[in-house]
């Protein structure tokens, strides 16, 4: 048999600023697919439980500093090390489960090259992976993601920061992605998201081949 069409889950990665609303959108997708009875698990980068999502989380919250270079590469190696001999998340999708995944290799690359580092030296350690089968955008100005009560205490949730990384995503854009206006109503970015998940997931039961990055 054609192993390109075998039935599969999707790989839907949500990306944007901080405070754009991903969090808690990622979740309300999940809920609604297993409501439904689709198979679904939520995935987020970094994850901070393993040994390398520690350095990481030491680093966002000021307890330690890293060279900009190693950093990028460890947010890079917290996604590689998800893979663990096998790919996990491939293996998962085969199964037929779909994650929706809180932010991805885009966020890697925004933000390491907004502070400045070379935008295609940020792409090369994310060669490889898993290209999602879609992203979906949460976009959303700096100005109006700080209104949002304002930001944590994390490294990167700074007014003038969000600014630089919102253009380096804009130059990330390609085909897969689809862009939502994060300051409507919450049920219409529900609704928009909702819409665009069940389109694909039933292109992946389909048969949608995978892809890697960098497409
Ligand atoms: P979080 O708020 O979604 O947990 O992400 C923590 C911060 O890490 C957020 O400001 C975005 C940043 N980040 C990177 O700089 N590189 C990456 O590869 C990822 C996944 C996140
Ligand atoms: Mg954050």
């Amino acid at each position: 048999s054609n192993p390109n069409l075998q039935s599969r889950g999707a790989l839907v990665v949500l990306e944007g600023l901080d405070r754009s609303g991903k969090s808690s959108q990622c979740s309300e997708i999940v809920s609604y697919l297993q409501s439904i009875g689709l198979a679904t698990e939520l995935w987020r980068f970094p994850d901070r439980d393993t040994a390398v999502g520690k350095m990481i989380s030491a680093y966002l919250s000021n307890e330690s500093n890293l060279d900009d270079h190693t950093i990028h590469l460890l947010f890079s190696a917290n996604r590689w090390e998800k893979r663990d001999k096998r790919s996990l998340m491939e293996e998962k999708l085969k199964a037929g489960t779909t994650l929706i995944v809180d932010r991805y290799s885009y966020s890697g690359v925004a933000f390491s090259s907004a502070k400045g580092l070379d935008f295609n030296w940020c792409k090369v350690p994310e060669t490889g992976l898993l290209a999602p089968d879609i992203v979906l955008y949460l976009d959303i100005t700096p100005e109006k993601a700080a209104e949002r009560g304002g930001y944590g205490g994390e490294r990167y949730e700074r007014l003038d920061f969000q600014r630089k990384v919102r253009e380096k995503y804009q130059d990330l854009q390609d085909a897969s992605w689809k862009i939502v206006d994060a300051c409507l109503p919450m049920e219409e970015v529900q609704k928009k998201l909702r819409e665009h998940v069940l389109e694909l997931i039933k292109a992946c039961q389909n048969g949608k081949p995978f892809s890697h990055l960098w497409l």
